[in-house]
């Protein structure tokens, strides 16, 4: 599939799930309550995959923060959430887009068609990071990833084929360009949240009436059974967090682990867990 079909169904699929605001209901609590506990009253948040904004509360947002900058690829997502808030949070809320936050789309047919060097893929996390940085009004005292890194590697996977040579290289590669680029969004003693959907109903049990043990006990049975995204395991973004010196540098992934459903209308459910990196 070419980036411009991948690109229209990200959009589709925003306007697809923009009937189901309630039943994002619990999920945007949890994230929400999350994001509130990450930092001080008072700072900038950045959103990044902000999309409708289904998944923070926007009002609960605005009383926190000073400043709330919504950044997708998708300006009628954006724009849409901007516009069913009232007159003193509208005034808060600043839109980025369109904005590739991956830095890849334009290269991606490139890396599928060979177009590549080793060279390139190990120094892209760096060159595409910094280019967000100076796409976007930061340093932010809090940036968020909302649920948006499956979205980036299922775009790479749909352009690039399932059963590409070059697959794994170029996984890992947006995923180690996606943490560097969350640090260096954050100011220093700010946070920044990798909340990412992890599995789904398409390759676990998952549904509404999936019995209420927590979150974590979940992930690790999930996990135990094989019925994650690989990639999106906590245990590997943690250790790209360790190994990276650009990460290990300048923040750190801490201990605490949230993980908890999200019922994104009546048909999928995900399980979607958050971790938290400090910048020092
Ligand atoms: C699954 S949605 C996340 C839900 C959204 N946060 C909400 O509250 O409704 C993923 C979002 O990421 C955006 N997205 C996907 N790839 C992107 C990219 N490369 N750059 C920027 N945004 C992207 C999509 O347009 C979509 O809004």
């Amino acid at each position: 599939m070419s980036i411009r079909q991948q690109i229209n169904q990200q959009k589709t699929a925003n306007k697809a799930s923009r009937k189901y605001f309630r039943d994002f209901e619990e999920h945007r609590r949890q994230q929400t309550d999350l994001i509130l506990s990450a930092i001080p009253e008072g700072g900038r948040i950045c959103i990044l995959g902000a999309g409708n904004s289904y998944d923070t509360d926007l009002k609960r947002i605005a009383a926190h923060f000073s400043e709330i900058h919504l950044v997708d690829i998708d300006r009628e997502a954006i724009g849409s959430a901007k516009a069913r808030m009232s007159g003193d949070v509208a005034n808060k809320i600043f839109l980025h887009a369109p904005v590739d936050i991956s830095g890849a789309n334009k290269s991606l047919e490139n890396w599928r068609d060979f177009k590549v060097t080793p060279e390139i893929l190990l120094e892209f996390p760096e060159l595409a990071a910094n280019q967000l940085v100076n796409k976007l009004p930061g340093p932010f005292d809090c940036v968020v990833s909302s649920c948006l890194i499956s979205q980036i590697l299922l775009t790479y996977t749909g352009v690039m084929g399932e059963q590409h040579p070059l697959l794994q290289a170029g996984l890992i590669t947006l995923l180690v360009t996606h943490l560097r680029s969350l640090v260096a969004l954050t100011k220093s003693n700010g946070r920044a949240l990798w909340i990412t959907d992890v599995s789904s109903n398409h390759i676990a049990p998952l549904n509404r009436s999936t019995p209420p043990q927590s979150g974590i006990d979940l992930l690790h049975t999930l996990s135990s059974n094989n019925q994650i995204f690989t990639y999106l395991d906590p245990v590997l973004i943690r250790d790209l967090g360790q190994q990276d010196p650009y990460i290990s540098n300048r923040g750190f992934i801490e201990d605490s682990l949230h993980a908890w459903l999200w019922h994104n209308g009546p048909q999928d459910t995900f399980l979607v867990y958050a971790l938290s990196i400090a910048t020092k």
